[in-house]
Order: structure tokens, then C-alpha cells, then sequence
């Protein structure tokens, strides 16, 4: 008889209903992949779990019997929906604290504490409803952390099952705000538990505390967050939890991800017929109202405008390449303050630098295949996607030597990287590519090895199929 695994998936946002950032790339394919490495043997039956924000898109939602869950002396409704994706059970958690607050991140910390509270704990009643145990509950950063505290706390129930809860971490410093008088109004305890003290009332630290398997990113930033750098604080508790932490690398979709398929880019192109992809770049150069030529280096930025990634850097580095001869395309949204700056590079260079503030997943597509450079200089990068993307399609990614970035880009082999987190190493590794890339042999070279390099999620998804093994064994 073949077994079933039951994996109860949840994050705050995911691809196709919603997307911010990576988190929504991750938690839109990593289910689905997990799904599919079903065989005779074992069934994994992972099933995903979103709040119904208002700016949710999702067709074909069935909604579910209602439910409620106590709040002190009155009861919170809960609506619950489902839909499927490819096969996969998709379920929505709705209600008044979802509902009033509009998007899916805000300033406003405990309007999201409340928010995300009592998604966590609605999503951890709706299996009853359903009619399906979970034999793990997987969370996602500090939106959902708290459903792995619950799990922890339902097993302390008399005859309870035990269920596995993995907490994977995106982005650590993003903790949540305080919960603690939420936590009460619930009717849920807070433990006493070996976090630092600031830590004790905070959704993440509680999440990573009550799971059994803490998952990084990538296994740079495994390593990176037991550093007094990296650590937020929480070092030497994750430290204490060493044996339970690991780093799986996160994929891309590579289907979707295809310069050969790709109906976003003028000109599709495969290791085959790379020569193909200077078209690109020329009609990008065009679009952008740039000088089209194909012997001036196009360098790009494509990313939240935040200071985790280092754009600021990014800015310093190109106003610092007066005499350089470049171009370079700035794309994304973010921070107002880093907005400005792109802006104020754009008039201080009009003929050569072009700030694009917003998001456009297209002419994203266009600059992975039209650029010949994107820079990452982050200050941290749990995983990053976007020098995975721009691999697959030949632009040769410059990053700093942090996190995921460092396990996926190798240094003159597929990109160019740098350790220092000061504008003059980023401009020194820059001019390393700008001085290789007149060798068309060598550029080629470094262009194949990184449209070569797998990274889809099939391996990265085996490994959480391990890890879930082993925890429900
Ligand atoms: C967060 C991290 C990024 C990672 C993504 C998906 O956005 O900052 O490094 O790639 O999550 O895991």
C-alpha cells in the first residue's frame, strides 16, 4: 500500500493569487513541485494555505461551511474557501482582521500582528473542517510562524497527534510585532521558552522555537544566521538549534523562466543559437531611449528598491563610472528615498542611465534577456532569485559574496563577485566584467555555464520531500 504524506503549506502570499516578492514565487511553484514527485510509493499530498486578502485574484472559489474560533467572551468568524491549482487543494482564510487591512504587507505592525495571528490560528482549525490531518505543517517567515506554535501547543493536548511543523526562513530580520496580549485574547499560552527575552513575544522566534526543522533559503544563509552578522539576535538560539536547521536552495521556474520559450522577449534564443540574443539587446536599448549599440556594456538593476539588496550601493558604484562608457536600466519599486535616488541618476546621466520605478514583470523579462550585466549587491541575501533568472538567460549576474547569492554565482566561472559591502568593491567587480566581455570567447563561456546550471526546483524539492521523511518517520 503506498503512504501518504499530508502537507499542510502556508504563507502569507503566492503566485498566481498573489505576489510581492520572492516569498510568492517560492510558495506558488515549491507545493506544486513537492506534489509532483508523487510516485507508486508514496503520495505527497501537500495542500496550500493563503489568506484572502482583498487584493487576492483567484477564480472559482468554493466557499467553505463557515467556522468561528474564541476570542476572549466573542467569536471571530472565519470564511473559508477552496480552490485548485493544477490538482492542488488551495484554501483561502478570510475574515475581519484579513479584511481590514487591504494589502498584503502594511506599515502598520500590529494591524499585520492581528492580521496574520489570526490567520495562523484560523488556518489550524480549518483541517478539522475539511476532514484532512496534516502530517506537517510547513510555514513560511514570521506572517505564519504562528501556526507552528500552535501545532506545538495542540500537541500538548491529551491524545493528540503528532504533527511535524518546519518553519522555512525567507528573510529573518522581519519578525512580526509583539503578540503576546493577541496570543491571550486567543485563549493561547505563551511558554516559557529559551528565546532571548525581547524575542518571547514575537511570532518568528515563537515559530522557530516550537518547530521541529527550520529550513533556510539556502545553505549559505543556513550558515550565515548563526553569525553574530546575520543573526538578528537570534544566533545563539538557532545556534542551540543547530541539529534542526538546514539550507535548501530555493529553484525558479524554469518552464516559465525559458529564453527559448519566453513570449515576453522579442527574441527567443537557447545555448544553441545564443548569437540571437543581441537582438535583444539592441531593441531593449531602442525601448529604453537608449543609443542602440551593441559594443556599449548594458548593466542592470532589477529589485525592490531596499536597502537589503543594496541598490544604494548599486547608485554609488554608477555615479562613480564617470568615465566609463555604459549604459544602465533601473527597475522596481520600493523605498521613496531610493526612488528619488534613480531618478536623480537619470538626469545626472540622461544619455546613459534609465530608472524604470515600477513594477513591469515584462520589461523584466526583456532586460534579463537584453542586459549583459544585472548587479546584486545585497547586504544580506537569504536566497535571491533574480541572479538565477538572469543566468538562465545569459546576463552575467555581479553579486556580493552573502547568502544565496554566493552559492549560486561562481566567481569568473558564471558571474562576478565581490565580499566587501562598500561601492568600490562592487565597482572593481563590475569593471572585472566590463574588461572581460570585449573577449567574446570568454563571455560566451561564462554566459553557457551559468544558462547551463540547473536550477529548477525538482532537487531542491527532493530535499524537503527528505526532510519531511524524516520528521513524520
Ligand atoms: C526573500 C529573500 C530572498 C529570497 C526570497 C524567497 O524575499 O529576501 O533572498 O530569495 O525571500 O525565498
Amino acid at each position: 500500500m503506498s503512504k501518504t504524506i499530508n502537507v499542510f503549506f502556508l504563507a502569507a502570499e503566492a503566485d498566481p493569487f498573489i505576489k510581492v516578492g520572492g516569498l510568492g514565487d517560492v510558495a506558488g511553484v515549491l507545493p506544486r513541485e513537492l506534489r509532483a514527485l508523487s510516485n507508486d510509493d508514496l503520495k505527497l499530498d501537500v495542500r496550500l494555505v493563503l489568506p484572502y486578502h482583498p487584493v487576492v485574484k483567484a477564480e472559482n472559489l468554493r466557499p467553505l461551511e463557515p467556522f468561528s474560533i474564541q476570542r476572549g467572551d466573542s467569536e471571530v468568524q472565519v470564511e473559508a474557501f477552496e480552490t485548485v491549482l493544477d490538482d492542488m487543494p488551495v484554501y483561502f482564510i478570510g475574515g475581519e482582521p484579513i479584511r481590514a487591512n487591504g494589502s498584503v504587507y502594511s506599515l502598520d505592525a500590529s494591524r499585520d500582528s492581528e492580521k496574520y495571528a489570526f490567520f495562523s490560528l484560523a488556518a489550524m482549525e480549518l483541517p478539522r473542517y475539511i476532514n484532512w490531518q496534516p502530517d506537517v505543517v510547513h510555514a513560511n517567515d514570521w506572517h505564519t510562524a504562528l501556526s507552528i506554535y500552535v501545532n506545538l501547543t495542540k500537541r500538548w493536548e491529551a491524545g493528540a497527534k503528532h504533527v511535524a511543523g518546519v518553519v522555512s526562513l525567507h528573510n529573518l530580520p522581519f519578525m512580526g510585532a509583539d503578540v503576546g496580549g493577541i496570543l491571550e485574547s486567543y485563549g493561547i499560552k505563551l511558554a516559557q521558552t529559551d528565546l532571548p527575552e525581547w524575542a518571547r513575544v514575537l511570532p518568528l522566534p515563537l515559530g522557530l522555537w516550537a518547530s521541529d526543522a527550520i529550513v533556510a533559503v539556502s545553505p549559505g544563509y543556513a550558515g550565515e544566521v548563526l553569525t553574530e552578522e546575520f543573526g538578528c539576535g537570534l544566533q545563539e538560539f538557532l545556534g542551540q538549534r543547530r541539529e534542526t536547521l538546514s539550507g535548501i536552495l530555493n529553484g525558479i521556474d524554469t518552464v516559465s523562466f525559458d529564453p527559448a520559450t519566453d513570449k515576453a522577449i522579442s527574441v527567443n534564443y537557447n545555448l544553441d543559437t545564443l548569437k540571437r540574443r543581441a537582438e535583444n539587446k539592441e531593441l531593449l536599448q531602442e525601448k529604453l531611449g537608449l543609443a542602440r549599440n551593441p559594443d556599449i556594456p548594458l548593466l542592470a538593476i532589477i529589485s525592490r528598491m531596499d536597502v537589503q539588496k543594496g541598490v544604494d550601493l548599486a547608485f554609488t558604484a554608477l555615479k562613480n563610472m564617470k568615465r566609463i562608457d555604459f549604459q544602465a536600466v533601473i527597475l522596481g519599486t520600493g523605498d521613496p528615498k531610493l526612488e528619488e535616488t534613480a531618478r536623480e541618476l537619470q538626469n545626472l546621466f540622461p544619455e546613459k542611465i534609465k530608472a524604470e520605478l515600477r513594477f513591469d514583470a515584462k520589461l523584466a523579462r526583456q532586460i534579463y534577456a537584453g542586459a549583459d550585466m544585472i548587479l546584486m549587491p545585497s547586504r544580506y541575501e537569504p536566497c535571491g532569485l533574480a541572479q538565477m533568472i538572469a543566468m538562465r538567460y545569459g546576463c552575467v549576474p555581479v553579486v556580493r559574496a552573502v547568502g544565496g547569492l554566493k552559492d549560486t554565482v561562481k566567481q569568473d566561472e558564471t558571474g562576478f563577485v565581490f565580499e566587501k559591502m562598500h561601492h568600490m568593491s562592487l565597482v572593481s567587480a563590475i569593471k572585472t566584467g566590463l574588461k572581460t566581455l570585449p573577449d567574446h570567447e570568454k563571455w560566451e563561456s561564462i554566459q553557457r555555464a551559468g544558462m547551463a546550471t540547473d536550477f529548477s526546483w525538482e532537487s531542491s524539492a527532493r530535499e524537503y520531500l527528505k526532510l519531511y521523511q524524516s520528521l513524520v518517520k
